[in-house]
């Protein structure tokens, strides 16, 4: 593809929203200044560098409705624009049953299978089978999620949640595949349930991390990787900085949660997988290492979990 023709892809795929940047104008301006204090912060952005840069997006929906649009011509452009792969992650059986039709379509793409601690409530043993055989039946479904527990929004009730969460932690495990981990305002009864039903055996991802340093620890010795996406680049989020700082570039993920978590400078617009390069510039900021040092060994990582060739 030419320059010019990546340009104009960019622009189109930038979702100009006049409402999103409105809305989103006060935490622009944040970044701005951020950005003026340290001039070097935006130097992984430009386009120049997104080209050569090579990156694996670990958590995707790139089957929700955001997409109907243009789903095709952006999955299309991704590889130019340095996305090598991403892993679509399911949400309820339907959201498994689309991620296998995108898998079919983009030998790229991976998948992984499960329910959503907010799709759970009222499903039975049909959806976990369903779960199953998707997983057994295809190769690249790469993991089992996104599973886990959400307490923020309590969409399914509490006992139920853990319930599913416990029983798709012994299918992962059955299956031999890792999970992909939603916690949200769970974080001890997360861990307990990691703990006790022994899913350090597969282990996995914490994916959106938004736990404490010492809590990241104890996932890595578990064998546990942490999924860093777009909450890193906000403001006041010094606990998730810190544990940036604190846990080996070894045991991080890069990840968009597209359609959702787009980072600054772009919030209030739709994310997906090219944001990752502002992910990264914050990440090699962070650490005082350079961005191509992110790319590199977050996409050794990626591999190593998900097996992705
Ligand atoms: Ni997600």
């Amino acid at each position: 593809m030419r320059i010019e023709e990546k340009e104009a892809l960019l622009k189109k795929f930038a979702g100009e929203s006049e409402e999103g940047k409105q809305a989103e104008a006060t935490s622009e301006n944040a970044a701005t200044a951020a950005n003026a204090e340290n001039p070097g912060e935006s130097e992984g952005n430009s386009f120049d560098e997104v080209v050569e840069h090579h990156f694996i997006d670990t958590h995707g929906h790139f089957d929700d409705p955001s997409f109907d649009e243009d789903r095709d011509e952006l999955l299309e452009a991704m590889h130019d624009f340095g996305v090598l792969n991403i892993v679509n992650c399911a949400t309820d059986v339907k959201s498994c049953k689309s991620t296998l039709k995108l898998m079919k379509r983009y030998p790229w793409l991976y998948g992984a299978m499960g329910i959503h601690p907010h799709e759970v409530k009222g499903i039975d043993e049909d959806a976990i089978s369903a779960v199953y055989t998707f997983a057994e039946e295809n190769e690249r479904v790469c993991a089992i999620g996104e599973i886990g527990l959400d307490y923020h929004y309590d969409f399914s009730p509490r006992d139920e949640q853990q319930d599913w969460f416990i029983e798709q932690i012994e299918l992962a495990k059955e299956l031999e595949l890792p999970i992909i981990v939603h916690s949200r305002e769970a974080a001890k009864d997360t861990m307990d349930i990691i703990r006790d039903y022994e899913a350090e055996r597969v282990g996995g991802v914490i994916h959106a991390y938004s736990g404490d340093l010492e809590m990241a620890e104890e996932y890595v010795r578990m064998g546990f990787y942490l999924g860093i996406g777009g909450m890193v680049t906000f403001p006041k989020v010094k606990k998730l900085i810190r544990v940036v700082e604190g846990i080996p570039l070894e045991h991080l993920l890069l990840e968009t949660d597209s359609p959702y978590m787009t980072p600054v400078p772009n919030r209030g617009k739709r994310n997906d997988s090219r944001q990752i390069v502002h992910v990264a510039a914050k990440i090699a900021e962070i650490k005082g290492i350079s961005v191509q040092k992110v790319y590199e060994v977050t996409t050794q990582n990626a591999k190593r979990l998900f097996g992705i060739k």
